[in-house]
């Protein structure tokens, strides 16, 4: 509510990016910084972010690399966006609160469409479906070489990888090159640099977002 009792709307933001750029690090900064300007701020992930998405997560994440086929996988991905959105993220901004989903309909277009044999028209089809085609206000996405972000997530994870990640290092370029497609197309999509130290790249982020900040 803003002081003249005015409510003020809700914004999605949602980060994507491959594995290892920082995006889970960057979430915290950015919510820090919502919140610095006044603004009530809700952290979420996918797949996840309500009990039945990260039930269908734990499907999704653990088992082999080859365990779900790739019709299967974009259906679980989009079954667990819907409860995610239904139940979470349209409340929240209909609360007036800011929603910033760590990864969301983005990764599916990157990771699932293209060479999985779903097109990306096929993937925004089941998010009609599933989530009413809900959109984010803006999509930062964090981009850093595919061998840095590599050795980022390495360390983090001491060598143990999801199945997803597992994927070989083409892959991630590929969706790399996924995410650059998008933003050449749709302005709601930045690309930012995530090389160079933590505070650099927040405050990069944060100059994609100051107009959302200043018109809330
Ligand atoms: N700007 C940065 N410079 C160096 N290391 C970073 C930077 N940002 C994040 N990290 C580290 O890299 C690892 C991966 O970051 P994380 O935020 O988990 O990435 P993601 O969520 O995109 O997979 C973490 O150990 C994190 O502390
Ligand atoms: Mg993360």
């Amino acid at each position: 509510m803003s002081r003249d009792g005015v409510k003020k709307p809700g914004r999605f933001l949602t980060v994507e990016g491959g594995e290892g750029v920082g995006k889970s690090t960057q979430i915290v900064a950015l919510a820090d910084a919502i919140r610095k300007a006044g603004f009530d701020v809700v952290i979420t992930r996918e797949p996840g972010g309500t009990p039945g998405a990260e039930a269908i997560r734990q499907l999704l994440l653990g088992g082999s690399a080859e365990r779900w086929l790739p019709r299967t996988e974009a259906l679980l991905f989009a079954a667990a966006r819907s409860d995610h959105v239904e139940r979470l993220i349209k409340p929240a901004l209909e609360n007036g609160k800011w929603v910033i989903s760590d990864r969301f309909l983005d990764s599916s277009r990157a990771y699932q469409g293209g060479g999985s044999g779903l097109s990306d028209n096929d993937i925004l089809a089941l998010h009609k479906i599933g989530s009413q085609g809900l959109l984010p206000d803006r999509t930062l996405v964090l981009r850093l070489d595919t061998n840095e972000a590599m050795k980022r997530a390495s360390s983090r994870d001491a060598g143990h990888a999801d199945r997803i990640q597992s994927r070989d290092s083409g892959f991630h370029t590929d969706v790399d090159n996924a995410f650059v497609g998008f933003a050449e197309k749709e302005s709601r999509i930045r690309l930012v640099d995530a090389s160079g130290p933590e505070e650099v790249v927040t405050s990069r982020l944060l100059s994609e977002i100051s107009d959302l900040l200043e018109l809330s």
